[in-house]
C-alpha cells in the first residue's frame, strides 16, 4: 500500500469541494475534514449567543469543534451539521472567518486532524497555510451562474430562498474570502485548477482520481 498522502481542495464557493473531497476520501478510506463546516460552526456559535466579531474574540475558549468518523460536525457535543448549511450563516460566516484569532484555533484543529496524513480536507487556505506540504493540491473555480444554480437547487429542497440570494451571496463571500488580510482565497503556486463549470460529476471525479493515483506513486 503507497503511503498515506495530504490533499488540499481549495476554491470559491460553492464549487463542489465537499461533494469531491468526501467522495476521494472515501475511495481513499481517508480522514475527511470539511473546513468550512468549523466556519460555519463558530458563526453559529455567534448568533445564537449573540455575539458580534469584537464580542466572539473573548470567547474562543468557549467553542470546541470536533467531527466523527462519518464527517459530521460537533459543536460544543450538539451535532450542528445541518443547521449550519442554512443562508443565515451563509451570510455572515465570512466575517468570523476574517478574525485571527479564529482562524488561529481553527487551523491548529485542523492540523491536528493532518499529523498522521490520510486526510482530504477542502477550504480556502488548505493548500497555501494548513498543509503548504499538501502532496495533493487542488483548486476549484466553475462560473458564478452554475455555481449558484447547482447551490440553489440543494437549498431549495430545505428552505425558502430565491436562486438571486444565492447568486448574490457566493459573490459577496468569494470577494470578502479573497480580499481578507488574514490568509485570503489563493491559488497555491503548486494547486492544480480544475474548472467545472461544463463537466459532470463522473467527469470530475474521474480527472481527481488521476491525479490522486499519481501523487499516491
Ligand atoms: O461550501 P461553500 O463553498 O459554500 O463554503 P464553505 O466551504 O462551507 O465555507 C464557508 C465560509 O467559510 C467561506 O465562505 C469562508 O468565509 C470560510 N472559510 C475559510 O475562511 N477558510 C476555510 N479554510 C474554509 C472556509
Amino acid at each position: 500500500m503507497s503511503k498515506p498522502i495530504i490533499i488540499a481542495i481549495d476554491g470559491h464557493a460553492s464549487t463542489g469541494k465537499s461533494t469531491l473531497a468526501r467522495t476521494l476520501a472515501q475511495y481513499l478510506n481517508y480522514v475527511y475534514i470539511d473546513s468550512g463546516a468549523m466556519y460555519r460552526a463558530v458563526t453559529l456559535f455567534a448568533i445564537k449567543n449573540d455575539l458580534n466579531t469584537e464580542q466572539i474574540v473573548h470567547h474562543i475558549n468557549d467553542i470546541s469543534i470536533t467531527f466523527d468518523v462519518s464527517g459530521q460536525i460537533f459543536l460544543n457535543e450538539e451535532n450542528v451539521s445541518e443547521e449550519i448549511r442554512g443562508m443565515r450563516i451563509s451570510e455572515r460566516v465570512s466575517e468570523f472567518a476574517a478574525i485571527a484569532p479564529i482562524r488561529q484555533k481553527m487551523i491548529q484543529i485542523q492540523q491536528g486532524y493532518g499529523r498522521d496524513k490520510g486526510v482530504v480536507m477542502d477550504g480556502r487556505d488548505i493548500g497555501t497555510v494548513v498543509f503548504p506540504e499538501a502532496e495533493l493540491k487542488l483548486f476549484m473555480s466553475a462560473s458564478p451562474e452554475i455555481r449558484a444554480k447547482r447551490r440553489f437547487e440543494e437549498l431549495k429542497l430545505n428552505q425558502d430562498v430565491s436562486y438571486e440570494e444565492v447568486l448574490k451571496n457566493i459573490l459577496d463571500r468569494d470577494d470578502k474570502d479573497s480580499s481578507r488580510k488574514i490568509n485570503p482565497l489563493r491559488k497555491a503556486n503548486d494547486a492544480i485548477i480544475i474548472d467545472n463549470s461544463n463537466q459532470s460529476k463522473e467527469e470530475l471525479l474521474q480527472g481527481a482520481l488521476e491525479l490522486v493515483e499519481k501523487a499516491l506513486n
